[in-house]
């Protein structure tokens, strides 16, 4: 279907600024950045909020009053963005371990790299439906992933992201989001 505009989408942007900031980028360890992530992922989980395949207490309300015609100006608004990094406080060994993580995965647990998918500096790959992970906020990144392994958060195709954090360990989990949010 058509491109959003983005100019059009600014407009359409003011509540959401509120929790993800006017820029894309939000003040909120546990609200995501949307600045610079691939519009169609951002369009793929705007739907999924309001048909309830992804529900979460704050932005499932949000998402309802979002006109369904709007959602690829407001996408094509907040991928237009730059995303700035967020503030790392983990230890730079715990940093290592994530970054091996990411790279490399777990061979223990055959546990996918996420550099695979994700690309080697968290840039994702929009045609592919990968989001970009790059600076987003350590915490946001630790409840997702703890959501895919719970099953609360089942908007993954073919369950890629349930697969990958069935095998993680909340410790690798929050030295893996702590790496993400550094880079
Ligand atoms: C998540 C868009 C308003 C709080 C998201 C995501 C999108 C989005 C696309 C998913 C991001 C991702 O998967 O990386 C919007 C739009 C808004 C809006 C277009 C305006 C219509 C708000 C407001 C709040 C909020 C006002 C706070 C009151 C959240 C939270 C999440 C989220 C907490 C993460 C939910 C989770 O943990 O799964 N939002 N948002 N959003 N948003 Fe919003
Ligand atoms: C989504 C992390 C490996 C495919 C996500 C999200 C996170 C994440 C945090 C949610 C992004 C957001 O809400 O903004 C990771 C980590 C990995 C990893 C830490 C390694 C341990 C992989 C691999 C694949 C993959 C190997 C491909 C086989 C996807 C897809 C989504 C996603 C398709 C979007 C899911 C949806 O549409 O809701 N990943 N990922 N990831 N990841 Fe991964």
């Amino acid at each position: 279907h058509a491109a959003g505009d983005p100019e059009a989408g600014k407009a359409k942007t003011q509540l959401c600024a509120g929790c993800h900031g006017a820029d894309g980028n939000s003040v909120n360890p546990l609200w995501p950045n949307l600045a610079g992530q691939h519009p169609k992922y951002l369009e793929a989980q705007l739907r999924a909020f309001k048909s309830g395949a992804r529900k979460d207490p704050t932005m499932s309300p949000m998402a309802a009053t979002v006109q369904d015609g709007d959602i690829p100006d407001i996408a094509a608004y907040f991928a237009a963005q730059t995303v700035k990094a967020s503030a790392v406080t983990a230890s730079e060994e715990v940093l290592a371990e994530g970054r091996k993580i990411y790279l490399g995965g777990i061979a223990e647990t055959r546990t996918a790299a996420c550099a695979g998918c994700h690309g080697p500096r968290g840039q994702g790959n929009g045609p592919a439906g990968f989001p970009a992970l790059a600076g987003q906020k350590a915490q946001y990144v630790a409840k997702q992933l703890k959501d895919f392994r719970a099953g609360t958060r089942a908007t993954d195709p073919n369950g890629m992201m349930r697969d990958v954090a069935k095998r993680m360990t909340d410790a690798e989990i929050a030295a893996v989001a702590a790496y993400i949010a550094s880079l």
